[in-house]
């Protein structure tokens, strides 16, 4: 089948945090939004189907969706990942960063530490912090282009107060898709101190040929049992708005500690539109993914491209995972709040600011490609021109 991901399609006016909240974010409506991670196409033809088809039904009480949600979520993690996960490993939660708060609050104590490796998606540091607990920074390091993890860094900073890592897997903002050798050193080393690694694997299904997505989890059974992963259809599909993810904990004493928390704060019920559209997104969107992935990748190229033509003195590699892309304008800007400026009001596009990722940030903003290619390229060319007249 195809799909046509070069339609425009208007969001304005739909509450659709990335169009609506442009005066709120930037301070003007008179930017291209290129920031918050969804996309502006649409989902799958099944999904809407299958939520249509749940709405013309008028009745929308307590549901009992569970088990076959999970079956699809299971089958789709070993099919697309070649991850088998067991029934009684899986629970269903309200979100991916409320799971990780979850997770931080269930399996750590007040005060302990969590490492995260900035830059890195903002909420890893609050899910940390807003929980009473403490962040330790193991920041990534940038060798020619390639983002790496540094574990000698890591090594450094774990005592025995560290408890915790938080994964980002494949990585926002730099869209590194972790190789097995990477995962498993991390692994190791988490192993040896004792740490649990929350392993956030949303963008999993967002890979670009050449890489491959390893859950963290099915290195073998001690990463499994040391770990807790997040994934949803989310990202993948582009039905974020409704808010519906799983999470996987093979160990049974921290299934136990997290799922004690879920059934006290009653948060483990599910939505029912948001697991009919799992559970569709599951089950017929293999091959909507598969051409998403192909029209993502050339706007990867097209941007990467671009870049190297028109956007003098701003660096980006095309990412092996996600929709996003890291833009380094470290050698046109040394001023960060300058180049913030520049973006929204020379240039006239809405990018995530570069230090919302962390310190690590400055001097970058993301950009997110996931749109049709002409919005994309107007984007860009939007950027070009400022930088030409900036001189
Ligand atoms: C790494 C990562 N985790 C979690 C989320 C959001 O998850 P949710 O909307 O399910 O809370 C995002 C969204 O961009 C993300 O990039």
């Amino acid at each position: 089948m195809s799909y046509n991901f070069d339609a425009t399609i208007e969001r304005r006016g739909t509450d659709c945090e990335k169009w609506d909240l442009l005066e709120k974010i930037f301070g003007t409506t008179d930017v291209l939004p290129f920031w918050v991670a969804d996309m502006d196409f649409a989902a799958a033809p099944g999904i809407a189907a299958a939520l249509q088809a749940r709405a013309s039904h008028p009745v929308y009480g307590y549901q009992t969706k569970e088990e076959k949600v999970f079956h699809a979520a299971m089958a789709w993690e070993a099919r697309r990942h070649g991850w088998v996960i067991e029934r009684d490993w899986i629970l269903n939660t309200p979100g991916v960063v409320a799971s990780l708060s979850a997770a931080v609050l269930s399996l750590t104590s007040p005060g302990d530490k969590i490492v995260i490796q900035p830059p890195v998606y903002p909420p890893f540091f609050t899910c940390v912090t807003r929980n009473g607990r403490q962040v330790v920074e193991n920041p990534l390091r940038e060798r020619n282009g390639c983002w790496e993890m540094d574990l000698a860094d890591l090594e450094r900073k774990l005592d025995p107060t560290v408890k915790m890592l938080i994964l980002c897997s494949p990585h926002n903002p730099v869209g590194r898709v972790w190789t097995r050798d990477e995962l498993r050193t991390l692994g190791d080393i988490c192993l040896r101190h004792g740490i649990t690694v929350l392993a956030d694997e949303i963008h999993c299904d967002l890979v670009f040929p050449g890489h491959r997505h390893v859950p963290f989890a099915s290195l073998g059974r001690e990463y499994a049992n040391a770990s807790v992963t997040f994934f949803s259809p989310s990202k993948t599909f582009n039905i974020a708005g409704t808010y519906t993810s799983f999470v996987v904990l093979p160990d049974p004493d921290k299934h136990r500690r997290y799922g004690d928390l879920v059934a006290a704060l009653d948060i483990g019920e599910g939505n029912l539109f948001g697991l009919t559209a799992a559970e569709a997104a599951y089950k017929t969107g293999g091959d909507w993914l598969d051409n998403l992935l192909s029209y993502l990748g050339a706007n990867a190229d097209a941007l990467v491209d671009f870049a190297r033509r028109e956007l003098p003195g701003v660096r980006v590699e095309k990412p092996e995972g996600t929709y996003l892309a890291w833009l380094d304008f470290r050698t046109r800007f040394t001023d960060h709040d300058a180049l913030k400026k520049f973006l929204i009001h020379d240039a006239k596009v809405g990018l995530s600011d570069g230090l919302s990722f962390g310190r690590q940030g400055a001097g970058f903003a993301r950009f997110n490609f996931a749109c049709p290619r002409t919005l994309m390229l107007e984007g860009l060319s939007r950027i070009a021109d400022a930088l030409r007249k900036k001189g």
